[in-house]
């Protein structure tokens, strides 16, 4: 039986908004993925990038990644790279179901900018550019790994807390 909740999907879907959101709704733990590893190395996720290099980042995210899978009753906000080691997803399914949050790249470049977090792997100029590439090669790889899918870019965070509710009341894995 399932009973955490994981949220994958691109820079900017809103995974660690509307994880707070859904935690507080749900009455369940909140972690997020990029604030453990933050916190296991001492250092932003940007130095992290910087000095050690996206390999040891990744490493690093299926430590953290493996360290929640084992626990119950969490919303987990994974970064937005988490499935592109398969590991870490065929971990966190055993106790999660996986919510894909989309948005359109427009809503998702605006989002992007309109944060204080700085994204390491939009390196470039042309972020437009950046995310349109990086969303086709890892669009299917979300796909893949959805359980349940919401489109956020017309939708406030209290609107895809809702959806995302409704539809766990449809999965019979799901125990709330
Ligand atoms: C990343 C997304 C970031 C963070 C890191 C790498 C990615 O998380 O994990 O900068 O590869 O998409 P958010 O999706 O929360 O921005």
């Amino acid at each position: 039986m399932k009973t955490s909740i994981a949220l994958i999907g691109f820079m900017g879907a809103g995974k660690t908004a509307v994880g707070k959101a859904l935690a507080k709704k749900l009455n369940r733990k909140f972690v997020d993925l990029d604030y453990l590893i933050k916190h296991k190395v001492g250092k932003p996720i940007p130095e992290i990038f910087q000095q050690d290099g996206e390999d040891a980042f990744r490493e690093l995210e299926i430590e953290v990644a493996k360290e929640v899978s084992r626990d119950k009753n969490l919303v987990i906000a994974c970064g937005g790279g988490i499935v592109l080691n398969k590991i870490n997803i065929d971990r966190l399914r055993e106790k999660s179901i996986i919510v894909y949050l989309t948005a359109s790249p427009r809503i998702l470049l605006k989002r992007i900018l309109s944060g204080e977090e700085e994204r390491p792997v939009l390196k470039g100029s042309d972020k437009a550019s950046e995310i349109g590439e990086l969303l086709k090669f890892r669009k299917p790889f979300y796909e893949r790994a959805a359980d349940i899918k919401i489109n956020t870019s017309k939708l406030d965070i209290n609107s895809v807390v809702e959806q995302i509710i409704r539809k766990l009341k449809e999965d019979e894995g799901f125990h709330s």
